[in-house]
């Protein structure tokens, strides 16, 4: 089969996608259901239109654009990805799926090949968890992780609950009805930059990915006692930023100490109340995202947590209230995936890493419904969720032939 990717088009739609964004070029920020991020679902559905492809979306605003196989009532097969982007992110997280997976299928139309699987285009809905506060909303909800009941229960930052964002975009439905069929799909792949610098370091044009990383999320609280930075002794304060600097160390530590480079812990975001330089810190509230590939190496890591806290309230007189958010499971990617992966890139006569994702995806979730693979090309110095994130055309274009190839042989 004759394959030819069409890399200029592909590039100029990363670039136009790119251009629909809250952010001040090169930065990218489309959060989810803001008019920006509406706007961009538009334009795509247009891209997916002239394709030929059917488009449907669910409660949720996950996006199916389908190229109807010869057998119509056969298991489809699924790519994509997410075109959400946190703030002051890049151009390639998610896109490169979902604007590769796009030019794959008609990669494949143009060759002449007739899918007998009919081939998806998947666009999930909020895989960043910025609005939210949990990743993969979308996929958690198509795949029966996430109950519509919790999912119902989400707001944003301003108490927006997600029926009232997701009625204001125009989404119809109930959430309940997001959660596909048993056997929907026959297969699962998703194209991805690395975020990551491995395949760069080794050069290696491409990887397959054999697991996914799982993470959890945790909010803490802390609440101490403020006042006067002036008149309060030290020997008398009970500052919450200090006991939140302690654990924010001891989290660190645990994940250094785990034994494995797998388990990763990242504080990113701490609020302080109320946040003048002149006033002892007496609320804060830190954001925790623990990950590994080992479920019960990263669950030691978050008991190690909750004891440190235990032991910091003890020792300076702060409460500390800690809220699971999520604690997923890691996802082992399937092995007749991996082997069709493994293949398409050794008949186009590529070279491949087999390697961890540390990232998650909504191949996450994916592979607990079907049999679930993942694509990775290298970006910079493994730079993500970052401006300056890049990958060239020539990596681009090549991830997105071994994933035609890959859709080919999985629908045939
Ligand atoms: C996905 O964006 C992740 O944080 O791994
Ligand atoms: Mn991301
Ligand atoms: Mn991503």
């Amino acid at each position: 089969m004759k394959l030819d990717v069409d890399r200029k088009r592909l590039v100029s739609e990363i670039e136009a996608l790119a251009s629909i964004s809250d952010g001040e070029a090169p930065a990218v920020t489309r959060i989810v259901f803001t008019p920006t991020d509406l706007k961009a679902r538009a334009w795509l559905r247009t891209r997916c239109e002239e394709a030929g492809l059917a488009v449907r979306w669910d409660a949720v605003g996950n996006t199916f654009a389908r190229w109807a196989g010869s057998d119509p009532a056969a298991a489809a097969v699924g790519t994509g990805s997410h075109i959400d982007a946190i703030p002051n992110a890049g151009k390639y997280d998610g896109v490169v799926g979902v604007l590769g997976g796009l030019e794959a299928i008609r990669a494949l139309q143009r060759s002449g090949f007739r899918p007998k699987h009919s081939i998806e285009l998947l666009v999930f809905t909020s895989e960043e968890p910025t609005r939210f506060g949990i990743g993969c909303l979308g996929s958690r909800l198509l795949s029966g992780s996430l109950s519509p009941e919790a999912a119902g229960r989400l707001a944003d930052d301003e108490g927006k609950s997600i029926d009232e964002v997701r009625g204001g975009a125009g989404l119809q439905g109930e959430l309940a009805d997001v959660k596909l069929a048993d056997g929907y799909y026959k297969a699962f792949v998703e194209l991805h930059i690395e975020q990551g610098p491995l395949l760069e370091r080794q050069q290696i044009p491409l990887g397959v990915v054999t697991n996914i990383a799982a993470p959890a999320s945790l909010r803490i609280s802390i609440a101490g006692a403020g006042g006067h930075a002036g008149g309060v002794l030290m020997p008398d304060r009970r500052d919450a930023l200090c006991a939140a600097a302690e654990l924010i160390l001891a989290i660190e530590n645990a994940a250094l100490t785990s034994g494995a480079w797998d388990t990763v812990a990242t504080v990113g975001m701490c609020e302080v109340f109320p946040g003048a330089v002149n006033s002892i810190p007496s609320q804060v509230r830190l954001s925790v995202d623990i990950r590994d590939t080992d479920r019960e190496r990263r669950d030691a890591v978050m008991r190690a947590a909750e004891n440190a806290g235990q032991a910091i309230s003890a020792k300076r007189q702060v409460a500390i209230h800690t809220d699971l958010l999520n604690a997923d499971a890691p996802a082992n990617c399937a092995p007749g995936v991996v082997e069709a992966l493994s293949q398409s890139c050794q008949k186009r006569g590529q070279n491949f890493l087999p390697m961890v994702s540390r990232a998650y995806h909504d191949s996450l979730f994916m592979a607990r419904i079907t049999p679930t693979g993942m694509l990775f090309i290298p970006c910079r110095n493994g730079y993500s969720h970052r401006p300056d994130e890049y990958a060239s055309a020539e990596d681009i274009a090549r991830g997105t032939l071994v994933l035609a190839e890959t859709l080919a042989v999985l629908s045939a």
